[in-house]
């Protein structure tokens, strides 16, 4: 019997995948046949995200979320939902009333509270666990002066999982944010985490976002920030996986090609296809962060890819146009590269 992904770590996590409103839709069937066959755990890629499900005040916006978890149902999937309240793709009206002013801190606990509510009951029992909050702490370990920080305050963190909670008790509830490996953003998220805990805040898993470079993080930086968010006593996901094997741009590169977009040539390193040696460096990296998850297997209970093969990443064309990326483990044919083989041996 040919190996995958679920059957492989059936043992020790779900393995998931993100997709897209596309894929759901039956416009990307290659995809989706890889999706059954390999994951069983599903993360929508945009369309739970507030702007989309929640674009205006007076209006949600349920087909492509009800699609998505009629999907996963149909599959038996653990269906994870993404994501409850970030600073990003909001929308525009939450923050703002008629006049465009902010709105009283009573009135974005309150929108925030109704969003939470009518999106987590909708899904009620059929969600298994929700990104509640995504992305608040910064690198440096402060909070990110968002909207939510800003006219809320800090505890509007606490309120959303209280809010989500009540909402469906059984649910998982997750905090989620990228770069968990970079010491001073580790603490941070440590201690915003200690501190929901002390308060009685149910709180199930940390999310770190597994978007990798070739040369960071270390597996070892990574395996850190698992160790010491276990020990919270919370379990851990990884969340959003893919390697990019694209140098980030430089401030003035960016704004190069803003003038010219002649260049953005320069900077696609890979038009044709990977070089040998770029690839063979990311089908290393990859078997090595998977060995780290096996041994560190009690306290992860996902890991999710960013999207199911390069041509759907949203690493290609950012943050800059015209790059051509090849982040995740399946390529633009939809063939598995060298390292599945090898991963899906490992246990
Ligand atoms: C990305 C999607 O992949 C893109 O399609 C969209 O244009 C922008 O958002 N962190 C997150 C994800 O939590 O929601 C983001 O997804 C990637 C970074």
């Amino acid at each position: 019997k040919e190996l995958t992904f679920k059957d492989a770590f059936k043992d020790q996590f779900v393995v998931g995948v993100a997709l897209n409103t596309n894929q759901v839709a039956g416009h990307d069937p290659k995809a989706i046949e890889l999706t059954k066959k390999h994951f069983n755990s599903i993360v929508a890629e945009n369309c739970m995200k507030m702007a989309n499900i929640h674009p205006r005040e007076d209006h949600f916006f349920w087909e492509e979320a009800d699609a998505f978890v009629e999907f996963g149902e149909a599959n038996n999937m653990h269906i994870v939902g993404h994501t409850l309240v970030w600073h990003s793709q909001a929308g525009d009206w939450i923050f703002v009333d008629e006049e465009g002013q902010d709105v009283s801190r009573d009135v974005l606990i309150e929108r925030m509270r109704h969003h939470i509510q009518t999106v987590v009951s909708r899904y009620k029992g059929r969600v298994k666990g929700w990104d509640v909050v995504n992305e608040t702490i910064l690198d440096d370990g402060s909070w990110r002066q968002s909207k939510w920080v800003e006219i809320i305050g800090p505890e509007f963190v606490q309120m959303a999982f209280e809010f989500a909670r009540e909402a469906d008790p059984e649910a998982e509830l997750y905090y989620n944010d990228y770069s968990v490996s970079t010491p001073a953003k580790r603490d941070g998220i440590y201690y915003m985490v200690k501190d929901l805990i002390d308060k009685g805040v149910k709180i199930d898993a940390v999310g770190l976002q597994g978007h990798l470079t070739l040369p960071s993080p270390t597996v070892d930086e990574m395996e850190q920030a698992i160790l010491k968010l276990a020990s919270l006593g919370v379990k851990t996901m990884i969340t959003e996986l893919d390697i990019t094997v694209l140098p980030w741009p430089s401030e003035q590169v960016t704004a190069e090609i803003s003038l010219n977009y002649e260049l953005e040539e320069k900077y696609n390193p890979y038009p044709n296809g990977i070089s040998e040696e770029a690839n063979a460096a990311l089908m290393d990296k990859y078997r090595d962060f998977f060995e780290m998850f096996l041994r560190n297997s009690e306290h992860i209970t996902r890991v999710t890819f960013w999207g199911v093969n390069d041509s759907q990443s949203w690493r290609n064309n950012w943050p800059i146009r015209g790059r051509m990326d090849y982040p995740l483990l399946f390529d633009r044919d939809y063939h598995a590269k060298p390292a599945v083989a090898d991963i899906l041996q490992m246990t």
